[in-house]
């Protein structure tokens, strides 16, 4: 492990976590993780295989009937105490996301209250998984609806907030009484591991959490493994819309019930008659938390003609004061990309975009200095004039870069903020309020923030529509989703 920092040293483990025990992968192969500030290696993990896969699966299986016949008040007293050691190690969680994913320490320390409010938010729902009671439709009836658990759910998960995002699938798994095995990424296993660690701690039953770590090369095979097995009933995945359709696919052979979060490629629309002030802000806040790497940053922003210069000129101004620079410097507000394969694709992007007439009035390379002093950091952009014939309107950027692009009419902006197969978030600012609600009516996705740049939270549901994929997490919704509706029927009766 680096010395940048002390961390806890029973929460930094290299083995997977399967059936309550910390094994090596059955082939010994092994992950190496990396500073994504400097490359340097931090840490390794089993890259494990179907074998390792094929394990966790059977351990989940085996804790499942046990775990099913808890009381849901039982399900929530754990939860909370896996919640409480969340919040107890907090500073160490913080530190080790920013070490293996490279935000910012002050980020790190919101992703930790962000995800454990996630554990605490379902420790509560746990116990409202209510059922009904329906009207009979015929005589000497009774008819009933109770929800149960699904049964094993696999949970993989992203990079970019790899600690929130595992916690809001195994949280509402857990509380619905399903049992869970879990891939997190390639690039940030440790805070996975750590959570299972926590998970230990607090007494979660041996096989209700398993966690299984593999390289990008082995997650076909780990993923695979729990695709083709038929006692897994359900998949909640994080990451690109490409993987997403890949485990729709490959589960549609024992028909697993899916929650798939995928690509967004949000529109953030500024009307003439929005508060510009607020605009700008907003836009800070939504695009460059985790350094623009969130899949609900806005790719595409659209200015209306009459303000776009005013708005230009202010966010310019925000941008290019940004400090770029390590995770350990109080002062850092953007990190490292997560790896190279981050910063070729921003900047290709920019290129492109320049190359189509683009101009950059901010940042537009790379950065490596004396404080950013690693090969993954990138200057926080903004660039004019954007139009849809770039690559950036199309696809996800996933970075410290703002596209300006014009509009004339509401009409015209609402036809291309919906020109996407996309349609997870959207944003727009104005403060007319028939304008408001006419405009998150015809806006195709599953989250519309209105004058607002951060909506993210645990009270509320979180997923898209169209190629943005199906589900919800978080809010009383992200329950259901690991619940089955049984209809019992009830018949001779006097
Ligand atoms: C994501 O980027 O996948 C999730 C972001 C969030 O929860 O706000």
């Amino acid at each position: 492990m680096s010395e940048w920092t002390p961390i806890r040293s029973d929460l930094l483990r290299d083995r997977n976590f399967i059936g309550g025990a910390w094994r090596i992968g059955r082939e010994d192969t092994w992950l190496e993780v990396a500073d994504p500030a400097t490359g340097a290696v931090i840490g390794r993990v089993p890259d494990s295989g179907a074998r390792d896969a094929d394990e966790a699966a059977a351990a989940a299986s085996g804790a499942l009937p046990a775990w099913r016949a808890t009381t849901a008040r039982d399900r929530a007293q754990l939860l909370k105490r896996w919640h409480a050691r969340i919040l107890a190690s907090a500073e160490d969680l913080a530190k080790l996301i920013s070490l293996e994913q490279g935000k910012p320490l002050g980020e790190a320390r919101g992703e930790v209250a962000y995800g454990a409010s996630y554990v605490e938010w379902f420790a509560e729902e746990a116990v409202r998984a209510y059922g009904d009671i329906i009207p009979a439709a015929a005589a000497g009836r009774r008819m009933m609806v109770v929800k149960e658990p699904l049964g094993v759910v696999a949970a993989i998960t992203p990079w970019n907030f790899p600690l929130a995002m595992l916690a809001r699938k195994v949280a509402p798994a857990l509380a619905a009484g399903c049992t869970v095995v879990a891939k997190p990424a390639e690039d940030t296993p440790l805070t996975a591991l750590a959570l299972a660690r926590l998970a230990e701690e607090a007494g979660l039953p041996a096989g209700t959490v398993n966690v299984v770590t593999a390289s990008r090369g082995n997650a076909a095979v780990t993923v695979g493994a729990w695709l083709a097995d038929p006692r897994v009933r359900k998949i909640t995945f994080t990451g690109s819309t490409a993987v997403g359709k890949a485990l729709a696919r490959g589960s549609a052979d024992t028909l697993k019930k899916l929650s798939l979060e995928l690509g967004g490629n949000a529109p953030f629309i500024v009307f003439e008659d929005a508060d510009i002030g607020a605009a700008v802000e907003g836009l800070m806040r939504a695009k460059f938390r985790n350094g623009g790497q969130t899949c609900v940053s806005p790719n595409r922003v659209y200015v209306h003609d009459a303000v776009y210069e005013e708005f230009a000129q202010q966010l310019t101004a925000r941008v290019a004061a940004l400090r770029v620079g390590p995770a350990k410097l109080a002062e850092s507000q953007i990190g490292p990309m997560i790896n190279s394969r981050a910063v070729e694709k921003i900047e290709r992007h920019v290129q492109d975009a320049i190359a189509r007439g683009a101009t950059a009035l901010t940042g537009g390379h790379p950065v490596r200095d004396e404080i950013a002093d690693g090969p993954n950091y990138y200057a926080p952009t903004v660039l004019g004039e954007a139009n849809h014939e770039m690559a950036l309107f199309s696809e996800e950027t996933f970075g410290p870069v703002v596209a300006l692009f014009r509009f004339r009419s509401e009409e015209e902006v609402v036809r291309y903020a919906n020109d996407t197969p996309y349609g997870l978030a959207a944003y727009f600012y104005s403060r007319d309020v028939s304008r408001i609600w006419r405009v998150s009516g015809r806006l195709e996705t599953g989250i519309v923030g209105i004058n607002e740049g951060a909506f993210a939270s645990e009270a509320a549901p979180f997923g898209g529509i169209k190629e943005s994929g199906y589900g919800r997490e978080g809010s009383r919704y992200g329950l259901d989703e690991y619940l089955a509706t049984k209809y019992l029927c009830q018949g001779e009766l006097a």
